[in-house]
């Protein structure tokens, strides 16, 4: 039993745990379709990790050249290495044009062509005509496109009169006996009082776990909060072993240059001056795939022809590109590379390296956003009561390896999809059921557990020996020697919290005790991901396999599910990737070799 907390109650129709781009486009949505909406966030909306995305926002809106959304499936599913559910693709696809203009209308302050059109760039993966040559897809604002919705979104929410409740922490989601999510706790970080949020629908929205990782370019609060909830919750974690690792990432930073530096010019060259992406993809280039790059990137390194001292990075030119393309196009990542490099990207190459930027896996969704909660007899089956949208859910649009641009449109087109179903699922008047008597229990059991705890590790400690876990036995490429040491040793680790010691603890607010709890999120993303990779005996998308070198379909095109018990042992079972499309308006696409 827990210590005795006054808890203050809560009723709203839909709750939502996270104001990134898709918390807040759900937000928005439910809050428009009338539903009393309330938005949870442990962080300010519009610090929430959207801010960060730079180059742009996929959609066929065919603003440059031809275009078609048809077009964007095929490079979807090949992107994703034929591991994505083709019904979901089309839906987010064909839906990409409508969404991105509905953006427009909101507000955001897309760039501009000649003719006053929403401008658009190349990115990796995205071809014309069924992969014949790049396409400008990529509809941005400047590289600054996550910025833009995110205030956007915010700013429509607040018109829409959803509630906030901001610097408030989920500690884990309420589930009745039934089995049907009821809401959750939530700690304000604040003054330290406890809240109970009851709503006819809760919206998992926290973002995705890349902070598992040691070098990442994501902000310090990926941390796979609301994948921890799901996974205490006894639910699964789908395709965690999928983890994108972005071309470039500034080398001993992190920080992102944006994937559009190359869709306007930009290459990379190894310290023979070669541009070597021709070897690796003779055709699309520095423009191919971004598991593609990454790998030739790493292959270069490996063979040692790496630049700097230690020859463990490669360089990033755009010297060449002109004045206007770094004004108009590119502030940012000028910026960027000035403040965090010391470079003047006018002048020098930016100093690079493969660096975690996303996480494919998630908790697993239909197209509506409902979380599922697959059984033997039902692979689809709705875990009712719960939703999940964004990175921290797998919908399976991405499949082994996210297109760039992808991301922003999952976030829009689902968040969206999650308040229309919402809409239709959700009677405003019905009465909300009396929750269970021990519904706090669980969250406040960990929260005391923690606060208390007075062992003789530190929550960094801990965690640094979990990211370099991760970065050296689930990296780039992977073997089952190094997969099966990593998972021994991530149990190790995971272990060590039963040895954790929290600062002081006459404190109310402590942010030792945040980090504990995001510590436990991130060591349920990280033991899912290496024990699935392990077991995954094929190459696909970014899980590649030194051991396994090739795809194979006839075993492995599956979506893994993994089950984490009390006792932190995971459990992998698996469910068939969906073969079919949404409409006979396309064809399911045959698996096909993956060349760029
Ligand atoms: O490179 C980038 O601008 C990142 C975009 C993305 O991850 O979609």
């Amino acid at each position: 039993m827990p210590q005795a907390y006054e808890i203050i109650d809560h009723t709203y129709d839909v709750i939502i745990v996270g104001a990134g781009g898709a918390g807040l486009r759900a937000t928005m949505g439910m809050a428009a379709a009338g539903l009393k909406t309330a938005c949870i966030s442990k962080v300010f909306p519009t610090r929430s990790h959207t801010v960060a995305a730079q180059g742009g926002v996929g959609a066929a809106l065919g603003n440059m050249a031809k275009d078609r959304w048809q077009w964007h499936m095929y490079d979807t599913v090949k992107g994703s290495d034929w591991l994505g559910d083709q019904d979901a693709i089309e839906y987010m696809c064909r839906h990409a044009v409508p969404s991105v203009l509905e953006l427009e209308h909101f507000g955001v302050p897309f760039s501009r062509t000649a003719e006053g059109k929403i401008f658009q760039r190349p990115f990796g993966g995205h071809m014309s005509n069924f992969g014949e040559a790049p396409v400008a897809r990529a509809c941005a604002a400047a590289d600054r496109t996550g910025h833009a919705i995110l205030h956007t979104l915010y700013q429509q929410s607040l018109k829409h009169k959803a509630e906030f409740f901001i610097e408030f922490f989920a500690l884990d989601m309420i589930i009745d006996e039934d089995g049907v999510c009821r809401g959750v706790v939530a700690w304000n970080l604040d003054d330290g009082t406890i809240h109970r949020f009851r709503g006819h629908m809760t919206v998992i929205a926290t973002g995705g776990y890349g902070r598992a990782y040691a070098s990442c370019t994501l902000a310090h609060i990926c941390t796979g909060d609301g994948n921890g909830m799901t996974a205490r919750a006894g639910l699964p974690l789908q395709d965690h072993e999928f983890v994108q690792f972005h071309p470039t990432g500034i080398h001993g930073v992190g920080c992102l240059i944006s994937e559009g530096a190359r869709g306007e010019g930009a290459y990379l060259t190894n310290s023979e001056g070669e541009r070597f992406m021709e070897r690796y993809a003779p055709s699309a280039k520095d423009l191919a795939s971004r598991d593609v790059v990454s790998r030739g990137m790493t292959i270069e390194i490996h063979e040692g022809r790496g630049v700097g001292p230690d020859k463990d990075h490669l360089l990033l030119h755009l010297e060449h590109l002109s004045e206007d393309i770094f004004t108009e196009h590119l502030p940012g990542i000028t910026e960027t590379a000035k403040v965090f490099a010391g470079i003047d990207a006018t002048r020098e190459p930016i100093p690079v390296l493969p660096t975690v930027h996303y996480t494919m896996g998630g908790i697993p969704t239909n197209l509506h956003g409902e979380a599922l909660r697959p059984t033997e007899s039902d692979a689809d089956a709705v875990a009712p009561g719960l939703m999940a949208v964004g990175e921290c859910a797998c919908a399976s649009v991405h499949g082994a390896n996210r297109l760039g641009t992808n991301s922003l449109l999952d976030i829009i087109v689902f968040g969206r999809a999650a308040a229309i179903r919402a809409a239709e699922l959700i009677d405003s008047e019905s009465p909300h059921r009396s929750l269970p008597k021990d519904s706090a229990d669980m969250a406040l059991s960990r929260l005391d557990r923690l606060r208390h705890a007075s062992g003789s590790l530190k929550t960094a400690e801990i965690r640094r020996a979990m990211q370099r876990d991760m970065q050296s036995h689930a990296a780039v490429f992977r073997d089952e020697k190094v997969l099966a040491e990593g998972c021994e040793t991530i149990d190790k680790v995971a272990a060590n919290i039963a040895d954790i010691g929290i600062g002081d603890r006459s404190m109310i607010w402590n942010s030792d005790l945040v980090e504990a709890l995001e510590l436990e999120n991130l060591m349920a993303c990280a033991r899912a991901a290496m024990f699935s990779a392990e077991a995954r005996k094929e190459s696909r998308g970014a899980h590649a396999r030194e051991d396994y070198p090739d795809r194979d379909d006839d075993n492995w095109m599956k979506h893994t599910l993994a089950w984490i018990g009390d006792d932190g042992k995971v459990t992998l079972t698996y469910r068939p990737v969906h073969t079919w499309t949404l409409t006979d308006e396309v064809d399911y696409i045959e698996p096909q070799a993956r060349v760029y």
